[in-house]
């Protein structure tokens, strides 16, 4: 089964050719042509993931999925959550909005922090939504490689290294969007 996954984040491609790869075809956005940015103008999860989905299966009739994740930290009511890409300003990289929240944090005692995906799923033009969460504590400092988001300062509870530490089979196994894509797996493999 085809299916395109409306995104060019070669990180989110990646993982999620890690976790579905052997079983459906995973296509990006560059592959059906559309070099467009579609805005994220909503202000939830869900809002971002349904636009993103319905944006590619009314303008190229593909069915599809699209996901939105935010990093929702307690001592900042939430912060930055659906604006996790934009949290340091507009056009920034992964180390500015890190670099932010470790200064917005510094000195706080509650770390308590969660990642949040949501997946929308567009097939014949139904949608259905999966959320996949994970808790865990915001580092007082970067450990692990630094390539992807908000890896380095995430520590999931339970674990004894930072998502940026550990392989990314323990990652996808345990994290926001592993979960939200293993409940988008099994809802296909029904449909097949
Ligand atoms: P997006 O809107 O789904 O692309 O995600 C918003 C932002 O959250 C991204 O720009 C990344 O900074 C961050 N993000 C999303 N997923 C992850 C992840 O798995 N690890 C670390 N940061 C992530």
């Amino acid at each position: 089964m085809k299916l395109v996954f409306a995104s060019n984040n070669p990180n989110k491609l990646k993982e999620i050719r890690q976790v579905l790869g052997d079983k459906f075809e995973i296509i990006s956005l560059k592959d059906i042509g559309c070099e467009e940015d579609i805005a994220e103008t909503a202000d939830t999860l869900e809002g971002n993931a349904s636009i993103k989905s319905h944006f590619v299966y009314e303008k190229y009739g593909y069915d599809c999925f699209a996901d939105d994740t935010g990093l929702e930290i307690t001592a900042l009511n939430g912060a930055p959550g659906v604006y996790s890409a934009r949290y340091a300003g507009t056009n920034v990289s992964y180390q500015d909005n890190v670099k932010k929240a470790l200064s917005e944090m510094e000195n706080k005692s509650n770390r308590h922090a969660m990642f949040r995906t949501v997946i929308s799923l567009l097939t014949g033009g139904k949608e259905v939504l999966f959320e996949g969460k994970v808790e865990g504590e915001i580092t007082t400092e970067q450990l692990g490689k630094k390539d992807f988001g908000y890896d380095p300062i995430f520590r999931p509870t339970g674990y004894t290294e930072t998502f940026a530490q550990m392989s990314a089979d323990l990652k996808n196994s345990i994290s926001h969007r592993g979960l939200a894509l293993q409940k988008l797996e099994t809802h296909l493999k029904a449909l097949r």
